[in-house]
């Protein structure tokens, strides 16, 4: 093909970071309107690579890009298009480090786009797993939460090692994403936890209560109590607390949105930085509070309508 193109989007772990690095099921939401978008076009030589952190050829790439080298590269080799010139150009609108998968949405929309770029076919399973090449070397031992949500359209309960399955949402409340504008440390939060679970004993219990929630929530997106959903959200923020992977940001942002109406909230993602979601049970309430959190430090705010997660395409 002379062009081709490959998208994704961002993610919001509604339940069950960290939780799902130790076998808890996790609860995660494509927010389809954040997209990455790969565009390859024919080039008569060279393999170029354009993107917000570099500008020049795939051999030439800077350490800090040498997940979505190795992805590349093992693209390349599988397809045996190895000296193929191309000249590629990502751009995203996911803000990088902040919980909401933007490494593993590139990785999805550079696969996508090369497989189309060759028209050659590609399997959900083959998408994940080479979604996992970059991943890995970028997170250490990631549980692949976020190559699945970047790869799928819907909603999804996420069990390490097994098959993604989408879930249905028949809730009509409203979810606030707010960023902090702090760089989440995944890798570092991971070790943390990885620690706490060594050192301090309410880490155990407290996996294992995120596991519980992630359970009662599923059972309560397909049909229920919205104020009992908030509930289990801020329930999950403290049990987050308890792990060590919270800051005074996101803690400050959650306890705005609460005293202002908001029926929940929590971090969402690695933490240590990174986004915050509240929940709200009527649109109005979320514009309200998204302008307050922005108000208070938050540099960004997205409002996705829970009800719509079901249907985007
Ligand atoms: C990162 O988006 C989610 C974590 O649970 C790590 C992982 O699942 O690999 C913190």
């Amino acid at each position: 093909l002379k062009s081709a193109t490959g998208q994704s989007h961002a993610k919001i772990i509604f339940w069950g970071e960290h939780s799902v690095v130790y076998g808890q099921p996790a609860i995660c939401f494509p927010i389809s309107e954040i997209k990455t978008t790969v565009v390859i076009e024919q080039t008569p030589t060279g393999q170029h690579i354009q993107s917000r952190y570099f500008n020049g050829s795939l051999t030439q790439m800077p350490e800090s890009q040498t997940g979505i080298q190795l992805l590349i590269n093992t693209i390349l080799t599988l397809l045996d298009e190895e000296h193929t010139p191309f000249q590629m150009k990502i751009s995203s609108a996911i803000p990088a480090e902040r919980g909401m998968g933007s490494s593993a949405a590139t990785a999805i929309a550079i696969i996508r786009a090369f497989y189309h770029f060759f028209q050659h076919p590609l399997t959900h399973a083959e998408l994940l797993r080479l979604a996992d090449v970059s991943e890995q070397y970028i997170h250490g031992n990631p549980s692949g939460l976020d190559a699945a949500t970047a790869g799928s359209r819907v909603p999804i309960w996420f069990i390490r090692g097994r098959r993604p399955q989408a879930i249905p949402i028949n809730q009509k409340a409203y979810l606030i994403i707010a960023d902090t504008g702090i760089m989440g440390q995944t890798g570092l939060a991971v070790q943390h936890v990885k620690k706490q679970l060594a050192e301090n004993p309410q880490a155990q219990p407290a996996i294992e209560k995120l596991g519980a929630n992630a359970k009662a929530a599923r059972t309560l997106l397909a049909d229920g109590n919205t104020p009992k959903l908030g509930a289990i959200m801020t329930n999950s923020h403290h049990l987050l607390q308890t792990l060590g992977v919270s800051h005074p940001a996101l803690d400050k942002l959650a306890g705005l949105a609460l005293s202002h109406g908001a029926l929940g909230a929590k971090l969402t993602g690695g933490g240590m930085g990174g986004c915050l979601i509240a929940l709200t049970d009527t649109s109005e309430k979320a514009k309200k509070i998204a302008s307050l959190l922005e108000q208070n430090g938050a540099v960004q705010t997205w409002i996705e309508p829970l009800a719509r997660m079901n249907h985007k395409g």
